[in-house]
């Protein structure tokens, strides 16, 4: 994919240099610190930042796969007692209260069941004080539903950053997959093949219109953390 994409992370996102460059800047963590990566897939993205900032992972993922993987990976970036990884959804962690001085969430957030409920599940998880760094992409012509979406759910937005390189990346990406495609049924199989032409073929007519963005949001410095209602 380019000098753009940092090998070592291995992302199944759009994770490239600029984003873990916007990601350092945004979270602002400090060494001791814990952070959550939810979805976290193979763990590259929170392993990296583990390293870099030298705090704490918590890495959370649907898929038992991911979770191994990420574990196996460990090793890698961080010593060990540095980072666990669990079996859980965005919605329902199951970490306690107050636990997270940063989360970092990529290109995870529009897969969960309900978005707004993995927003709350990240007021809950977060200090006060602590922040949350999503991706997110929305049409040209669409209005930022952020600062409407952070009050709802009791966090302030802090910063909207653009990704101007990344609709590129993905059209890149999905030429490489129809270009190639008699290789990839030779690698991944028939099966896996056909869903990643069809996500090619019904993406990439939408991607002069996309925009994409790292929402950084923060939950404010409340003593009392009381709960918001999740209807
Ligand atoms: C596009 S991948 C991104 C992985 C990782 N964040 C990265 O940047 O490499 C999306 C991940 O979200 C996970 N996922 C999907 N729905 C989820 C949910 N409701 N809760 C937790 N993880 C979920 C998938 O298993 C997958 O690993």
């Amino acid at each position: 994919m380019g000098d753009d994409h940092p090998a070592e992370v291995q992302a199944s996102s759009s994770c490239d240099w600029p984003l873990l460059g916007l990601l350092v800047a945004r979270l602002r963590l400090r060494p001791g610190q814990r952070l959550v990566d939810l979805g976290c897939g193979t763990g590259g993205v929170g392993l990296w930042l583990a390293r870099a900032h030298s705090v704490h992972l918590t890495g959370i993922d649907i898929s038992p796969v991911a979770i191994g993987l990420a574990a196996a990976r460990r090793p890698y970036f961080l010593p060990p007692g540095r980072a666990d990884f669990r079996v859980a959804t965005m919605e329902r962690t199951g970490l306690p209260d107050g636990c997270a001085d940063g989360i970092v969430c990529i290109d995870t957030l529009g897969k969960a069941h309900s978005p707004m409920r993995a927003l709350l599940e990240t007021r809950r998880l977060l200090k006060p004080g602590g922040r949350m760094a999503v991706t997110t992409a929305r049409r040209h012509s669409a209005p930022s539903p952020w600062a409407e979406r952070a009050a709802a759910v009791g966090l302030e937005l802090v910063a909207e950053d653009a990704r101007p390189d990344e609709p590129a990346m993905w059209r890149r990406l999905y030429r490489l997959w129809t270009d190639h495609e008699e290789e990839l049924r030779r690698d991944v199989g028939d099966a896996r093949t056909d869903s990643m032409i069809r996500e090619a073929r019904r993406t990439l007519p939408t991607l002069d219109a996309r925009r994409a963005f790292l929402i950084t949001l923060r939950r404010g410095s409340d003593p009392s953390g009381e709960p918001y209602a999740t209807a």
